[in-house]
């Protein structure tokens, strides 16, 4: 059994989760106080927010607006519908995922790989049989955007996968440029603040697949984390994603809302802000029973593009809170760091850290 507390044993191919081994290995086992409780409280309170007022008349608009910007500086989550993406759309983008993640090993070899700066990869946990603790997840995850200059490198198996992904792709990212003119607007950046870089900016999916487990309960499908991007929108097949309440701390489960997409604010919106909005801290518990498949759209600056504070939102009361930072950046982070040993990106971005 020496060999089964080792992470190295479990990379990526090899991992517990795709040999859907019926125990927990030693090394997947979450620290006792850590462990997460698969029935916490649920967040009835979680914000939604309709979004068919952002194009009705400047009243409704202000109304969504202002909703959105409390959710992000209360929770720095909520969850959205009438989003303008029909259900066909995320139906076949959730189900060319699950058909992705049964092809046979040989197929998913292909795009197997641990270095966090390549466009196209499939991986398992988080950085598979090296960081400490192993998480119970396999991922792909691709640039998207520009589509047409990435595509060519996604799978073309199962056969329609570029098409329906590609979809969600490019209707997710027109999307995210809507949703960040409304969170500069809410910021009173106005809804024009940086969206030029940002239409020229990253769009990161990560498709992820998470088996079921057999102790659901010792272990997890990511650790607790914020998003490096300016904000995240997810799409799931269950539930399973939990986030942290600022306003206590404690977890709270994400109700499963039917056809809604859930926003999460990023580590560069926090910066943006000056820390008025916060990115929230997640993490994705496991299922006993059920393969669980979740789609999260990242959406950043250019790759080498610096997130800055606005200036507008610094003054002698509210000193500059954060170092500027871009995706690249958090690359680097990503491959020097044990995120399972509780290290954050936006903890080193903080000034007087
Ligand atoms: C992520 C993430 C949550 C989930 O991919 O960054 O937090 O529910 N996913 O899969
Ligand atoms: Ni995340």
């Amino acid at each position: 059994m020496a060999e089964e507390s080792n992470s190295s044993a479990f990379s990526m191919g090899k991992s517990a989760q795709e040999k859907g081994l019926p125990y927990v290995p030693e090394c997947y086992k979450i620290p006792a106080s850590q462990r997460p409780s698969l029935s916490p409280m649920t967040a009835e309170d979680i914000p939604v927010v309709d979004l068919a007022g952002l194009k009705q008349g400047p009243i409704e608009r202000a109304t969504v607006i202002e909703r959105m910007g409390n959710a992000c500086r209360l929770l720095g989550f909520f969850q959205i519908v009438n989003h303008g993406i029909c259900q066909s759309v995320l139906d076949d983008a959730l189900s060319m995922a699950f058909e992705f993640f049964k092809l046979p090993e040989s197929e998913k070899m292909k795009y197997m790989s641990n270095d966090v700066h390549k466009p196209v990869r499939y991986c398992s946990s988080l950085k598979d049989g090296v960081d400490k603790i192993q998480y119970w997840r396999v991922f792909l995850k691709h640039y998207s955007h520009p589509l047409r200059h990435w595509i060519d490198a996604w799978p073309d198996n199962p056969s329609d996968y570029r098409e329906k992904m590609g979809r969600y792709s490019t209707e997710v990212r027109k999307l995210g440029l809507e949703l960040f003119e409304a969170i500069t607007e809410s910021l009173g950046l106005g809804p024009t603040y940086l969206s030029k870089k940002m239409e020229v900016g990253m769009q990161v999916m990560a498709v992820n697949c998470y088996p079921p487990c057999p102790s659901p309960d010792m272990a997890l499908g990511l650790p607790p984390h914020s998003d490096y991007s300016c904000f995240t929108i997810l799409l799931q097949s269950s539930h399973g994603l939990q986030i942290v309440d600022a306003q206590d701390g404690r977890w709270r489960s994400v109700p499963v809302l039917h056809g809604a997409l859930q926003v999460h604010v990023g580590d560069h919106i926090e910066v943006l802000s000056n820390g008025l909005y916060k990115s929230v801290v997640h993490r994705a518990v496991l299922s006993g029973e059920r393969t669980r498949i979740s789609i999260a759209s990242l959406h950043s600056l250019g790759l080498d593009e610096k997130m800055e504070t606005a200036k507008q939102l610094v003054d002698e009361e509210n000193p500059k809170r954060y170092k500027e930072s871009s995706f690249k950046d958090f690359l680097n982070f990503l491959s020097a760091n044990d995120v399972s040993e509780g290290k954050n990106f936006i903890d080193t971005l903080k000034i007087g850290n």
